[in-house]
């Protein structure tokens, strides 16, 4: 039977594992960390991570073939393929702080199997890493290899949050990069046979090590670009009258575009596409291509833009102050369908309000409201400027109210921002929510959810991303 352990049990080495586990029951998969809590809620009735679909395929394979523990060495030990799962995050201090992706736990997680392997292993990057990271990996392993040989893959994770089962069960590619001798084309083979038991033959594509981890970083990069492209683009539609919806769909039927990932919004989040692009920033600098570090560099401050854009068009709107008055949050996930708040708009956006002295009440039906205040209170990381962190202050934490239900954050407020997408939020009763609002009640909607020809028959004064505006919103100063 082929042992694969996985270092790492978060967002990605959960449900990858248990999904090659459903997907192969002749395969033992053991999923490995360090974090007690994590594990204990991997084994427990409620799962550390929200993502639908995932509950059904852990019940039906956790402990059976899918295995979750904290007894990461003797795993590691007895694994044929280890797959490292770890977080990568951008350093915070140091050479490359605020831009280079920080490989403390990666290289920690290398260091241990070296120290407790004592057979071959095929170890396999699943975490984004920046390009020749597998070199570096590579020289860990050997250097302590005591006879073992060692093959690195690079087998990136192209999952979004939010859609991660689906991802997984029909991938629209899987990418394997290996070394090109006969035994890294052995370790690449031995990779494809475990993804072959449910992803068609061609859709798995084989490429050199660094041309696999590189392209993780590109297709991030394109992703959120495509995203800073079209919120650039609301800006301008909002300026002189076009509608984004309108402009976006009218490209997206050139079908060298494409309709997809053009929706314009208050800004990308998570934990990957800034930190990734950070990285790419950084390793292109690293070799001597500043014009292309500064071009990628462009999709953050754009997305940056956006983000304090909105939080302009709120306070400008409603008479150039939120001081003292209420402002309901819903949404603070960085997507629908996840409970993950790592990068979410919904942080910026809130300490934007916050700075100009709203009282913040928060709906969001996946985040507690211990996860939101730690959030909130955590120091802004001012990836361009690294020295220097901008502390929330402690009273700003104080105006803020976590509250569980869409009606209750409402209730009695001057203003809704909509920051996350959730489906519940096209539903509510907008009639009984402007009856209970100070007036006039004004609607931010940062994910173009609401229908707002609807809500303006109500009474509401809307503003849409990227749409044309209202005469109140027209009439205040401009936003830069
Ligand atoms: P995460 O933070 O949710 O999980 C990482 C886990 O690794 C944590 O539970 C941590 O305790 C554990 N860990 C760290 N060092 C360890 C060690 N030495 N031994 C055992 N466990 C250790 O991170 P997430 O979101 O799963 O991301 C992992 C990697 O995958 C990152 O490089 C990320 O960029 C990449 N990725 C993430 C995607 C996402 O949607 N979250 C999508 C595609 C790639």
């Amino acid at each position: 039977m082929v042992k694969i352990c996985c270092i790492g049990a978060g967002y990605v080495g959960g449900p990858t594992m248990a999904v090659i586990a459903i997907k192969c029951p002749a395969i033992e998969v053991v999923v490995v960390d360090i974090s007690k809590p994590r594990i204990d809620a991997w084994n427990s009735d409620t799962l550390p991570i929200y993502e639908p679909g995932l509950d059904e395929v852990v019940k039906a394979c956790r402990g059976k073939n899918l295995f979750f523990s904290t007894d990461v060495e003797k795993h590691v030990a007895e694994a044929d393929i280890i797959f490292v799962s770890v977080n990568t995050p951008t350093k915070t201090r140091g050479l490359g702080a605020g831009k280079a992706a920080d490989l403390t736990y990666w290289e920690s997680a290398a260091r241990m199997i070296a120290d407790v392997s004592k057979s071959d292993k095929i170890v396999v990057e699943k975490s984004t890493v920046p390009v020749k990271t597998a070199e570096a990996i590579e020289k860990i392993l050997t250097h302590n290899s005591k006879g073992i040989n060692y093959q690195i893959l690079s087998n990136p994770e192209f999952l979004a949050e939010g859609t991660a089962i689906d991802d997984l069960f029909k991938p629209d590619r899987v990418l394997i990069g290996g070394r090109e001798t006969p035994e890294g084309r052995k370790a690449v083979q031995a990779l494809k046979e475990v993804y072959a038991h449910w992803v068609p033959e061609e859709n798995i594509i084989t490429t050199n090590l660094w041309s696999a981890e590189l392209s993780k970083l590109a297709a991030n990069a394109f992703l959120a670009q495509r995203i800073s492209s079209v919120n650039a683009m609301s800006a301008l539609c909002e300026a002189t009258g076009a509608d984004v919806y309108e402009v976006s769909y009218a490209i997206g039927k050139d079908s060298r575009i494409g309709p997809k990932f053009l929706n314009a919004s208050v800004g990308f989040g998570g934990s990957c596409f800034q930190k990734d692009i950070l990285n790419l920033v950084y390793i292109c600098e690293c070799n001597g291509l500043p014009e292309v570090a500064n071009y990628w560099k462009q999709v953050i401050k754009i997305n940056d833009y956006q983000k304090s854009r909105f939080v302009n068009r709120v306070v400008s709107s409603m008479f150039n102050t939120v001081s003292g008055k209420k402002v309901a949050v819903l949404g603070f996930a960085f997507k629908k369908d996840t409970g993950d708040t790592r990068e979410t708009p919904a942080i910026d956006v809130c300490n934007g309000l916050l700075g100009d002295k709203a009282q913040v009440s928060i709906y969001d039906p996946q985040v507690t409201g211990e996860q939101i205040q730690r959030d909130l209170a955590m120091s802004k990381f001012d990836w361009d400027h690294p020295m220097h962190l901008q502390p929330t202050s402690p009273t700003a934490v104080k105006q803020v109210s976590v509250v569980w239900d869409a009606y209750e954050a409402t209730k009695g407020a001057h203003a809704v921002c909509i920051l996350t997408e959730w489906e519940e939020f096209k539903k509510l009763d907008y009639q009984k929510i402007f009856d209970n609002m100070q007036k006039p009640a004004f609607v931010f909607d940062g994910r173009n959810v609401v229908d707002a020809e609807k809500l303006r028959e109500i009474g509401f004064i809307v503003y849409s991303i990227g749409k044309p505006l209202d005469a109140w919103l027209k009439d205040m100063p401009a936003v830069a």
